[in-house]
C-alpha cells in the first residue's frame, strides 16, 4: 500500500520537473512553451498545497494535538512560495527573463527547504501517528 510519505514525495518530484523545463524554456527565450508550463505548475503546486492544507495538516493537528508545530512552519512557507509565484507569473507576462529565472532560483531553494521538511517529518510523523487512518487520510487527499 502507498504511503503518504511514498505518495506526496512523488508529487514534490513531478513539480521540481516541470519547474527544471520551466527554466529552460525561459533560458531559451520560448514563451510560449514558458506559458503552457507555467500554467502546469502552478496548477500542480497549488494542488499540491490544497490538498495539505485542507486534508493533510488539518487531520495531522487533530491527531497529534501538535497546533503551533510543523503545520504552522509548513503554511508559513506555502505563504511565501505563493508569493514567489505571484512574482513569477509577474516575470512571465511582462518576458522578463532575468527576473524570472531570479525568481525560479529563489523559490527552488525555498522548495528544496521545504520538500527536505515533510518528506523528512511531516509525512513520515503523519503516516506514524495516523496509523490505520493513514489510507483513509490518502484517499481524501486523492479526492481535492
Ligand atoms: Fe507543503
Amino acid at each position: 500500500m502507498t504511503t503518504i510519505t511514498e505518495y506526496m514525495t512523488g508529487v514534490h518530484r513531478h513539480c521540481d520537473e516541470i519547474l527544471a523545463e520551466l527554466e529552460v524554456a525561459v533560458s531559451e527565450d520560448d514563451w510560449d512553451k514558458a506559458a503552457r508550463l507555467s500554467a502546469d505548475f502552478l496548477q500542480a503546486m497549488e494542488h499540491h498545497l490544497t490538498m495539505e492544507e485542507t486534508v493533510l495538516f488539518p487531520a495531522f493537528e487533530q491527531k497529534t494535538g501538535m497546533i503551533g508545530g510543523p503545520t504552522m512552519i509548513m503554511r508559513e512557507e506555502h505563504r511565501q512560495m505563493r508569493e514567489l509565484f505571484q512574482q513569477l507569473q509577474w516575470a512571465l507576462d511582462g518576458k522578463a527573463s532575468g527576473e524570472f529565472l531570479d525568481t525560479t532560483e529563489t523559490l527552488l531553494i525555498l522548495m528544496q527547504q521545504h520538500n527536505i521538511k515533510e518528506e523528512g517529518i511531516l509525512y513520515p510523523m503523519s503516516d506514524q501517528h495516523l496509523g490505520t487512518d493513514a489510507p483513509q487520510v490518502l484517499a481524501r487527499m486523492q479526492k481535492v
